[in-house]
């Protein structure tokens, strides 16, 4: 079974970390099989499984439907649940989200976007034994606000993603997730933490890399983020493209340069 204290060993080993999402038991199994050591059950299943166009109708009860699909048949990944839109509002919603993702959905850890407007949560479920994910950069969640753009591309943007990085580690949070981040800032970051940085759309040179499922299987409908990589088109089995997207990411294979942004 993946603990944290095995994740955070691989990061002080160099030992790249792969993480992949999922969304129901067959797709966890045959992730873990291909060596998946963490799974995502990430909100963006309200887009690739459910049509939506962004995350944000997906509910509470989806999140927990799905992780709890994933956890009957993942006998040995780290399984992060994300809290979806809104489900972060206030404090009260947050421990309750968690508790069900936890309690019900079986997850170890919870994922929450943002930075600073999420510490005191990350500091009230640290407190309480919940594992939590950061995730800073690209916010899904936010998208109505903010757009789909790599962040932290000039420096005031920069110091203040590195800034909110720390502050999320101080809380307490246990891991973090750099979305659509410039590579050279995504590596500063992941030296400057003692926890384990999975990156996406954030070089080569973070602790470890997560992909959405059905853009490693060339499942997605419509245009596949730049980032992300089709490995089944090149083998000949679900099975082995997974394996291969296990192995390229374990020996710095994935991302390569064309996958960069910003
Ligand atoms: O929901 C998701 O799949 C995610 C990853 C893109 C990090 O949050
Ligand atoms: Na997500």
């Amino acid at each position: 079974m993946m603990t944290l204290t095995k994740l955070h060993k691989m990061k002080q080993a160099g030992e790249k970390i792969v993480c992949l999402t999922a969304y129901e038991a067959s797709q966890a199994y045959w992730a873990v099989e291909a060596g998946v050591e963490v799974i995502l059950v990430g909100d963006s299943l309200g887009m690739v499984v459910q049509g939506h166009q962004n995350t944000l109708p997906v509910t509470l009860n989806d999140m927990v439907y799905h992780t709890q699909m994933v956890q009957r048949k993942n006998h040995q990944a780290w399984c992060i649940a994300d809290i979806p839109f809104m489900s972060d509002m206030d404090l009260s919603s947050v421990l309750g989200a968690a508790a069900r993702l936890m309690k019900e959905g079986q997850a170890n850890m919870v994922k929450l976007e943002g930075g600073q407007r999420v510490v005191e949560m990350v500091k009230s479920l640290a407190n309480l034994g919940v594992p939590v994910c950061g995730h800073l950069g690209l916010l899904p969640q936010s998208v109505q606000k903010k757009g789909y753009q790599v962040a932290g591309k000039e420096a005031e943007s920069a110091a203040r993603l590195l800034e909110e990085a720390k502050m999320l580690e101080n809380a307490g949070a246990d891991m973090l997730v750099l979305e659509c981040v410039p590579a050279l800032l995504a590596k500063q970051i992941t030296d400057s933490l003692s926890i384990p940085v999975i990156g996406i759309g954030a070089g080569h040179e973070t602790d470890g890399q997560v992909l959405v499922l059905h853009d490693v299987l060339g499942l997605t409908i419509g245009k596949a983020p730049k980032f992300s990589k089709n490995f089944l088109s090149e083998v000949g089995s679900i099975q082995t493209a997974l394996y291969q997207y296990v192995s390229d990411v374990k020996s710095g294979q994935f991302p390569a340069s064309e996958h960069c942004v910003g």
